[in-house]
């Protein structure tokens, strides 16, 4: 599994959508995008389609928590849609989970990438104490729900990149972690409170960093783009096309 970068397209329609990835129309290689709740909502599978046509990745982020009849059903529409990753909630539980593969999984065997969303990191510990009844820490109550999700067949989870190394402890190093809460030493923090570097972000073991404003609300989007490429896979080859430098 190739290392990657994942921008967050936060967009409330498809026309701001389209008119940000316009500019990102001269690189050879397409970037991996999150597509989340507002932009599906407001525009519905077919800008899924569209984006898969013009050869983006998609990691459709809509996090679902159903009954698992619900969630596999769900799943099957999905995965119709030929995304590359989807997420559930663990705290649907490993019979939900399973569930959410099953419905998932195609005809021939092949499936997106399924990977879970722990705890939420808009949650805090005292929440979870008083509200969710969760006595545990909150990093062994992220281990526990990653070894859920990895006992249900999962392929990874979505978490700060300050956890990354506590989830491959617990679950080995093939177990993938998804991580927002990515910043430049020099950018603005935002709402995020536990964030890192790309390059940080790398050193502690995460496989997608999922970037959102540091590129999206950027003078130079693609320039931001291509520095967390750069800092976060390394290895990476050209970005541009060569024929744009003639
Ligand atoms: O703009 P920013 O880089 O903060 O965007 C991060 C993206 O990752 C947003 O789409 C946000 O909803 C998502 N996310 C997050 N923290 C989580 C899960 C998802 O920031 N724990």
């Amino acid at each position: 599994m190739k290392r990657d970068v994942i921008i967050a397209c936060d967009f409330g329609s498809v026309e701001e959508c389209k008119g940000f990835l316009d500019k990102f129309k001269d690189l050879s290689r397409k970037p991996f995008l999150k597509i989340g709740m507002e932009l599906f909502y407001a525009a519905g599978p077919e800008i899924v389609r569209e984006l898969k046509k013009q050869g983006f990745k998609i990691f459709l982020d809509l996090k679902l928590h159903d009954i698992p009849n619900t969630v596999k059903k769900a799943m099957k529409v999905l995965s119709g849609l030929d995304v590359d990753m989807v997420n559930v909630h663990a705290s649907g539980t490993k019979e939900m989970m399973k569930a959410a593969l099953e419905g998932l999984t195609r005809e021939d065997g092949s499936r997106p990438l399924l990977i879970a969303v722990t705890q939420l990191t808009s949650t805090s510990e005292t929440a979870m104490r008083e509200q969710l009844l969760i006595d545990n820490p909150m990093d062994e109550t992220i281990a526990h729900y990653a070894r859920n999700a990895m006992e249900a067949g999962l392929d990874g989870v979505v978490c700060s990149p300050l956890e990354a190394s506590k989830v491959k402890e617990a679950c080995g190093p093939q177990f993938l972690t998804v991580t927002p809460g990515i910043r430049f030493a020099d950018s603005a923090k935002d709402d995020q409170v536990r964030f890192t570097t790309p390059a940080m972000a790398r050193e502690l073991g995460s496989d997608f960093i999922v970037v959102g404003r540091p590129i999206t609300a950027a003078a130079d989007p693609v320039a931001a783009y291509q520095k967390c490429v750069e800092e976060f896979c390394q290895d990476e080859e050209l970005l541009y096309n060569p024929s744009t430098f003639i």
